[in-house]
This record gives C-alpha cells, sequence and structure tokens, in this order.
C-alpha cells in the first residue's frame, strides 16, 4: 500500500461508513516500528475480542466477501495455516499460493507483477519470502495492505504481536520485565522483531547466544538509543533464575551459507526440567516454533510453557489485524 491515510479504496470509491479508522485501517503491517504503545494496546484489545468472539462463536462474518492472498515463498506451518483460519472464521476467503514452484514465480515473473496480479482478485496480501526487505518491495508495488509474514533475518512483526499478546496475557504485565532471548539471534527475525516492539515498553533484555550468532549491531544501537538497558550472554545458566520471559529460538539452519557452522551451534542450548527447576515460579518460558533440539519435551507439561498458547493466541491477533486493516476492527 503506497498511500497512507487513504479513504477511498484502491479503486477509489468511498468506502462503507462501517469502516473505522484505527490506525491500521488501508496500511501495511511491514515493520513492529510502525506501532507505538496507543496502536498496540488497542490491537490487543482486538485480540482479546477475537478470542472471546472464537471461544463463544467460532466464527463471524466481518470479513464476508474479502479474499486473501497468502503468499509463502518459503515454509510454514503455523503462520501460513493462522492466517488462513483467522481470515475464514472472519468469513472471508484465501487464495492460498504455499508452492511458489507451481505460479508463475518459476518462470521468471518478478515479485513486483506477481503482486499486481494478486491485487487485482484481493483485498489483502500476506507475504512471506526468503530476503530481507521483500515485503517493503511488494508493500511498494500494491495499492491493497500488504502483510509481512517474515522476510529473511529481517522481520516478522506479526510473530511480535502475538508473542506481546501472549506475554500480556501469562504475565498480566508488559512493563518492568525481564526478557531473555536465547539461541540464534542473528538470523532469527522474531527476536528481531520482538526486541524491537518492546522498546515501547520498560523492559531488560538478556541476549544469550553463540558468539556467532550475537543480535546484530542495529538492534542494539536502537536500544541503547532509548536507553534500554540489555547484556549480552553466552551461558544461559548465567540468567535463568532472574528473568520473566524466557524466549527460545531454533537455530535457523538454512539461513547459514556454510552447513559445518551449523553442525557447530545447532545444539547449544537445550532447555530442560532442571534448567527450569532454577527459574522463577511465575515465569513464562515462549518459542515461536517449530522446536527442533531446543527445549526438551518433558518442559511442555511445566505450566510455565506457554509456546502452545502462543501459537493458539496467533489466530487471534491475525484475526485482529485482519480485521483491523480492512476497516471492520
Ligand atoms: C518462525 C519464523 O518463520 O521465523 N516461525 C514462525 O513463524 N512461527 C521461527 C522459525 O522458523 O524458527
Amino acid at each position: 500500500m503506497h498511500q497512507t491515510n487513504d479513504m477511498a479504496d484502491s479503486r477509489g470509491a468511498a468506502m462503507p461508513a462501517d469502516n473505522v479508522d484505527n490506525g491500521l485501517y488501508g496500511q501495511d503491517i511491514l515493520s513492529v516500528n510502525q506501532f507505538d504503545r496507543k496502536l498496540l494496546e488497542y490491537i490487543l484489545d482486538v485480540g482479546d475480542e477475537m478470542r472471546a468472539l472464537v471461544r463463544r462463536f467460532g466464527k463471524a462474518n466481518l470479513l464476508e466477501g474479502k479474499i486473501l492472498a497468502n503468499l509463502f515463498y518459503e515454509p510454514s506451518t503455523r503462520t501460513s495455516s493462522s492466517f488462513q483460519a483467522a481470515m475464514l472464521r472472519l468469513g472471508g476467503r484465501v487464495i492460498a499460493i504455499n508452492e511458489v514452484k507451481y505460479s508463475s514465480v518459476t518462470k521468471g515473473e518478478s515479485l513486483p507483477d506477481t503482486i499486481r496480479t494478486l491485487e487485482s482478485y484481493c483485498d489483502v496480501i500476506v507475504i512471506r519470502h526468503p530476503e530481507t526487505g521483500s515485503a517493503q518491495t511488494a508493500g511498494k508495488a500494491a495499492r491493497i495492505p500488504v502483510i509481512n509474514a517474515g522476510d529473511g533475518a529481517g522481520e516478522h512483526p506479526t510473530q511480535a504481536l502475538l508473542d506481546l499478546y501472549t506475554i500480556a496475557d501469562e504475565l498480566k504485565r508488559l512493563d518492568g520485565l525481564k526478557v531473555a532471548m536465547v539461541g540464534d539471534l542473528k538470523y532469527g527475525r522474531t527476536v528481531h522483531s520482538l526486541t524491537r516492539l518492546l522498546r515501547n515498553f520498560e523492559a531488560e533484555f538478556a541476549f544469550v547466544s553463540p558468539e556467532q550468532l550475537r543480535m546484530p549491531d542495529y538492534i542494539l544501537d536502537e536500544l541503547k538509543a532509548d536507553n534500554h538497558t540489555y547484556a549480552e550472554y553466552e551461558d544461559v545458566h548465567e540468567v535463568i533464575s532472574d528473568v520473566d520471559v524466557l524466549y527460545v529460538t531454533r537455530v535457523q539452519r538454512e539461513r547459514f551459507p556454510d552447513p559445518d557452522d551449523y553442525e557447530r551451534v545447532k545444539d547449544f542450548y537445550v532447555i530442560d526440567p532442571e534448567l527450569m527447576a532454577k527459574a522463577k515460579q511465575d515465569m513464562t518460558v515462549m518459542h515461536p516454533l517449530p522446536r527442533v533440539y531446543e527445549i526438551d519435551t518433558r518442559v511442555d507439561d511445566d505450566p510455565r510453557a506457554a509456546y502452545f498458547r502462543q501459537m493458539e493466541n496467533g489466530m487471534y491477533m491475525r484475526m485482529a489485524l485482519l480485521a483491523a486493516v480492512l476497516g471492520k476492527a
């Protein structure tokens, strides 16, 4: 979407009166940096409403007649199916392009041309792509809202929003938290987005990673610029007893130029019941999933293990975001 605050639809027609100018209406969602605290509080509230709606009725017809194009150039289980389920539960429909190899992309079609095609059939586009910045490119090409569902090692804003919703739901607060992020902080787009998003709150960060997988400097510089406290560690034992949120990530094998480098770090961290015994009682363990080696399945029954609830919350937050960008929240 290259026009902002446009109160007309892409063909210039006036919007029906029930479209709400909520700050997200007609907008792309490309980076968490476009959210301020007020907008976050609003979208978390809409997420709550969506959860209540699903639990009570299972569905609504808020987005009846609307079509989502779900364009995935990279593998996905949760993000792709939760966006689809979100659209279907709100009465909309979905064109799912998961196998780009069967689309004209394999004939050499450019991303802007693919986007121009989809926007002539749909009302909103969700895109996941291996290149950082690709969602921005798609957003520029489209007149309809584009939602970034992960652009390479860049950002994953909708994941960060569902992570925020989960923290609020599990811990009942968003300020004064000590947040440890563990694992692949270099290539992990979820931790990039979540760190940036938490700058809207009072948070203290512990970044735990092997030296090769440290949090990128551009994110650390942003934290310094607004006086957020952070420290970097290699050993998770140094922080475990102190944290409110333990956010664990998978080592992103697909982003390693050299497979041997991946082998060296792939099982650097394993969160197990012995480690959890050292953690506070009122803390939460999160993971964007999929997990590979990094959380022992014996942790799953620990009441502090929130990752499956977190995954469920993804659908509520994506319902909220779709409704918001389409002016129905
Ligand atoms: C994450 C992603 O794709 O960045 N998955 C997800 O969307 N839940 C994390 C990952 O793949 O490790």
